[in-house]
């Protein structure tokens, strides 16, 4: 259990995958949202399965490091449990996340955690991403930007993805989410989101990928991008998908 005065969105995601790094704050604000919005266990358990799909899809493609924003909790299927071979900097902005972070992966020669503003990729810092994430710029790299554009509007999210793709050495691998407009049938769980939420129709989320080029498959409801058998019933909540720097 973690001490901690404020929610944070990556604890209650924490929460719901049943995982042990959570306070009671995010206990209670969690609660809060199921009762205005209903059960979302479901939910996050399938965004994370999608998580591990895109992630071992890169794997498969021949990414072996990975450069992580908006982290949250490394734990319960997060990238470095998946890509069990990889070398992974998980980044975050929030302080108390990424001590937590930090004291997970404590004694890891694979994995690290530290600060990184995904709106500026300068702040992240030159030696763990050199550490972790060795010949960034220069050999193919997976990105990973899950649970982070809902938070930034339009033109940040473009503006940031374009950065990315920049500085990623070509054939480098992009896992991006986005929020759609499920929350819209419930205003009063909507309006616990906080005033920089964003929600999203698919044209909005393709067009904000700019030159990044997706899989065949396109940016698609969590549960519907490359499932493993039927896709698991749950609401449409996140779209996403993995998109290719092109040479
Ligand atoms: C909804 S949680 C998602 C956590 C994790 N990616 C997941 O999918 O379970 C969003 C996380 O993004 C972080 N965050 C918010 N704005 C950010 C920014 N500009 N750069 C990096 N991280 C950010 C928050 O601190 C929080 O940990």
């Amino acid at each position: 259990m973690v001490e901690a005065e404020q929610p944070s969105t990556a604890r209650m995601i924490d929460y719901w995958l049943g995982g042990e790094h959570h306070a009671a704050v995010d206990v209670a604000a969690a609660t809060a949202f199921e009762g205005a919005y209903g059960p979302c266990a479901p939910v996050f358990r399938e965004l994370r399965a999608f998580l591990g799909r895109a992630v071992r899809s890169m794997v498969a493609d021949g990414m072996d490091s990975f450069l992580v924003f908006g982290a949250g909790v490394p734990t319960r299927g997060n990238v470095h449990e998946v890509a069990a071979e990889a070398s992974v900097l998980y980044t975050d902005v929030d302080p108390v996340t990424i001590r937590l972070g930090q004291r997970i992966l404590a004694g890891s020669d694979r994995a690290g955690y530290g600060f990184g503003d995904a709106t500026d990729i300068g702040t992240v810092d030159p030696a763990q991403l050199h550490r972790f994430v060795p010949g960034w710029g220069r050999r193919p790299v997976g990105v990973v930007f899950l649970g982070v554009a809902a938070f930034l509007d339009d033109e940040t999210v473009a503006r940031t993805l374009d950065e990315v793709y920049a500085a990623a050495a070509p054939g480098s691998r992009l896992a991006v989410d986005f929020d759609g407009t499920d929350l819209a049938a419930y205003p009063q769980a909507l309006a616990m989101m906080g005033p920089a939420y964003r929600m999203r129709e698919p044209a909005v989320m393709r067009s904000l990928l700019g030159r990044w080029v997706p899989t065949g498959e396109g940016i698609v409801p969590v549960a519907r991008w490359r499932p493993e058998g039927e896709p698991v019933a749950v609401p449409d909540a996140f779209h996403g998908g993995v998109a290719v720097r092109a040479d």
